[in-house]
């Protein structure tokens, strides 16, 4: 295990004012996308869309890497440059999400659990042959009557560490992304509360599977209402809560906290993350790791359309600079003229 290449690629990940583009739709999420643009799922366009992501001018300024999925990390551009080496070649760090997706818990109907750990060592041997550097693996927590179960945390728990321990082995940084999903009419103190306890669970496993902390990242959900809540809470008790949950549950020696924007807006996403950092230092490097909040404007203008490339690049880059200004406590309201504008 090369623990010093794992820590220093964990740090340059959430350098300042840097975060992630999290591009690591399965070809089932992306169809979703693309079918709210009015655009086919086939390969090419799926390839053609990445191609767009990956070579918007300026966005290194403010991603450090981008997380792929399967199909993607074997693509390449137009020209034949595989995708990982034109990531790197434009200073943003290639990784690869390795969960092979949420799937029905056995004995609790309306509960997941993430698979994929069969085969994983090899799996990850193969990424790292093409130029992968960090992983990514999300377990999936749904708040309802009676739920999360204990056993749907401890499991889901168990195979995020199994997962983390395996990535680097592999000498790969691990994302451990547990996240509580805000779809449901729950107030944000039961959001604290079940990510509290999720988080408690994650770390304990961590620790008994011997993953080492100074080498992973963790991709958590924001403390937040849920969507359907009646009343939901600001910027600012979001960052309360949020940081309070963490200060509980999330050791010192994690190098950074990259947030999932869940289904946020992408403006809410960047608000929010600024909220958090305003509050001033904290243990951890807090920054985004998004794909909705980064990628909504820029799909919406591209709808396929090869004349629109240079637009949603811009629009991409744009969200980003407004959430690296985010993480770094910088943002403010003004700042989005120009996703208004055009
Ligand atoms: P969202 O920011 O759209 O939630 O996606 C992040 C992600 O990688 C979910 O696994």
């Amino acid at each position: 295990m090369d623990t010093k290449l794992m820590t220093e690629t964990a740090r340059a990940m959430v350098a300042q004012g840097k975060g992630l583009l999290a591009a690591d739709e399965s070809a089932g999420t992306c169809k979703k996308r693309f079918d709210s643009v009015k655009v086919e799922c086939t390969e090419e366009n799926r390839r053609a869309y990445r191609e767009l992501l990956f070579t918007a001018e300026g966005a290194e300024d403010y991603i450090s890497g981008v997380i792929l999925y399967d199909e993607t990390i074997r693509q390449s551009s137009a020209d034949g440059t595989p995708f990982p080496q034109l990531l790197t070649e434009a200073g943003m760090i290639p990784g690869i999400k390795v969960d092979l997706g949420a799937k029905a818990l056995p004995f609790s109907a309306e509960e997941k659990v993430t698979e994929g750990l069969d085969g994983l060592r090899e799996r990850l041997a193969e990424y790292v042959s093409l130029g992968a550097r960090f992983t990514k693996w999300r377990a999936v927590i749904t708040i309802g009557d009676g739920i999360p179960t204990d056993y749907c945390l401890h499991v889901n728990a168990h195979a995020l560490a199994r997962y983390a321990a395996l990535s680097q082995e592999a000498g790969l940084v691990p994302i451990v992304e547990p996240e509580v999903l805000m779809d449901a009419d729950n107030s944000i103190e039961r959001c604290l509360d079940i990510t509290t306890e999720t988080l408690h669970l994650v770390f304990d496993e961590l620790h008994h599977q011997r993953v080492l902390l100074e080498g992973m990242l963790l991709k958590p959900n924001m403390v937040i209402s849920g969507k359907g809540a009646a009343e939901q809470a600001d910027a600012a008790r979001v960052a309360e809560l949020t940081l309070r949950c963490f200060h509980e549950t999330v050791p010192a020696a994690v190098p950074g906290i990259v947030f999932l924007s869940g289904g946020q807006s992408d403006q809410q996403a960047s608000e929010n993350l600024n909220a958090i950092n305003a509050q001033g230092p904290q243990p951890w490097k807090l920054s985004y790791s998004y794909g909705r909040a980064l990628q909504a404007p820029a799909i919406k203008a591209w709808a396929g359309d090869p004349a629109n490339v240079e637009l949603a690049q811009q629009l991409l880059v744009h969200r980003a600079r407004l959430n690296s200004a985010a993480a770094g406590g910088r943002y403010a309201i003004e700042m989005e003229e120009l996703a208004r504008a055009t």
